[in-house]
């Protein structure tokens, strides 16, 4: 182990956030998935891996956020056990292109579930987002709806595809958020925005760049889990 090792302390999330907004445990395996994804070196063999593994870990948090409604069933011992069962149908929506990478982890939760896709691009001098293109299951409006997409810097993306949804008629308070790295600038901006949708993130980062990149964060996501 080198000096620099040892004496540093892990860098955590950010933990004031709105109320509407849960920040995952910050555990040491969580920490220890984060420092790899981050790490400039990591190739995209990792950076695929331990990117998965934490949209595992955020998948699984998304799902304790559900309604779930009484429900009893026979044991094979001749009794009953007085259970939960979720209530509603539910659906995922990827922003594309970045936000594809987390439809996996959601479809090994959720078998055969329902997948819309919302492709929105940053402007890359502007930081504007732009929509190009929405694809939703019909009755999106019936469905609660986990929205997917790793990061969030200014919120601009998210904002524009949960007026997309908004504007298919599904209520904001059957969105559901799952994000790897939020800006506390976008995260603040988002859910003021949408106080009754929930967000469910991994980390609340430092702040943005001047190229509205989040920092220390990760670089480009879309560019390291598809293409460098
Ligand atoms: C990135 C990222 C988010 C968005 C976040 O996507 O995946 O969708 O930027 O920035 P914002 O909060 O300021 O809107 P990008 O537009 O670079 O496209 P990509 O998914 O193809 O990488």
């Amino acid at each position: 182990m080198t000096s620099h090792e040892a004496s540093s302390t892990p860098t955590v999330s950010i933990t004031e956030a709105p109320p509407n907004v849960t920040v995952l445990q910050q555990t040491p395996q969580l920490i220890a998935l984060y420092t790899i994804i981050r790490d400039i070196k990591t190739q995209r063999a990792d950076f695929v891996f331990y990117s998965n593994r934490i949209i595992r870990i955020l998948v699984e948090e998304g799902l304790n956020h559900l309604p779930v409604q009484a429900t009893s069933v026979s044991t094979p011992t001749d009794l009953t056990y007085k259970g939960l069962k979720f209530e509603g149908k539910i659906c995922g929506v990827s922003i594309m292109r970045a936000g594809e990478s987390m439809e996996q982890g959601l479809r090994d939760c959720c078998r055969s579930v329902r997948i819309g896709k919302i492709l929105i691009q940053r402007d890359e001098e502007t930081a504007e987002a732009k929509l190009f293109y929405e694809k939703l299951p019909e009755d999106i409006k019936d469905r609660y709806v986990l929205l997917l997409d790793p990061m969030l810097a200014t919120g601009g993306s998210a904002i524009m595809a949960v007026d997309v949804l908004v504007a298919k008629g599904v209520p904001v308070e059957r969105i559901l958020f799952l994000n790897l790295i939020s800006s506390p600038e976008g995260i603040d901006a988002f859910a003021k925005k949408f106080p009754k949708l929930k967000v469910i993130t991994g980390f609340i980062d430092e702040g943005l760049n001047e190229q509205k990149f989040v920092v220390p964060g990760l670089g480009d996501f879309g560019d390291r889990y598809y293409c460098i």
